[in-house]
């Protein structure tokens, strides 16, 4: 697959994607990821790219030119384009499960008090927030879509079941807790089943602690 990203910090969204898992999968031709400087699309001799909102407010707005120049420069016949806004539809595992399947992700990012809406209504696929927050750019955000998506990737991730176990695989369920040895640390203790090799006892117990972590930290999804 390929991912374009466009924003004005191109160093910011590629950064936490220059390492490790992601950088091993781009490394092994999984994904080619790309950022673009908006910018370079602009024609204003300053380079500026934003405006005042039309009817006053707070902020700047991100002009349509400069947007609609790089999409029409990056797009292909397979190209789903993503807007990173907080105003968008919440992202989950499921929406990183159906990107992945995608052959090019062009995620625009916005800043300021937002995008030019002509941008929405003629270009944008899909409008995506990472969660119920603001964050200061955009560019983090499209970075957080970006690992969660190519760490999906056939081959992203040594072992394939580590994908499929974890939590979100089952959107109801929050994953049981893990522990490692020592056995004992500092008088705190494994629990017994986990040491029993008792595998049909093993995953009861997970099932429960599954369903107790999801009660406690996530209501919301049991119900
Ligand atoms: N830009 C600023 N905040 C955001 C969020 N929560 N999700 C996506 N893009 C954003």
């Amino acid at each position: 697959m390929r991912i374009d990203i466009v924003t004005l910090f191109p160093e910011v969204a590629l950064a936490p994607l220059s390492d490790s898992i992601i950088q091993r999968a781009r490394d092994a031709g999984l994904v080619e990821v790309a950022a673009h400087q908006l910018r370079d699309w602009s024609e204003d001799k300053h380079r500026r790219v934003d405006d005042t909102p039309c009817g006053g407010g707070q902020g700047m707005v991100l002009q349509p030119g400069p947007i609609f120049a790089a999409v029409e420069a990056l797009r292909r016949p397979d190209t789903r384009v993503i807007l990173m806004t907080p105003q968008g539809r919440p992202f989950l595992q499921e929406t990183a499960r159906r990107f992945a399947s995608e052959g090019h992700l062009l995620i625009l990012c916005g800043h300021y008090e937002g995008v030019d809406h002509r941008v929405v209504e003629a270009l944008v696929d899909e409008e995506v927030s990472i969660g119920d927050y603001v964050l200061t750019n955009g560019a983090i955000a499209a970075a957080v879509v970006c690992d969660a998506v190519i760490r999906l990737l056939p081959g992203a991730l040594g072992d394939a079941r580590s994908s499929e176990e974890e939590s979100f695989s089952d959107p109801t369920r929050l994953e049981a807790p893990a522990y490692t040895r020592p056995v004992d640390f500092r008088g705190l203790k494994v629990p017994e089943v986990l040491l029993s090799g008792n595998h049909a006892k093993i995953r009861e117990w997970k099932e429960e602690q599954s369903i107790e972590r999801t009660r406690s930290n996530r209501p919301d999804l049991l119900a």
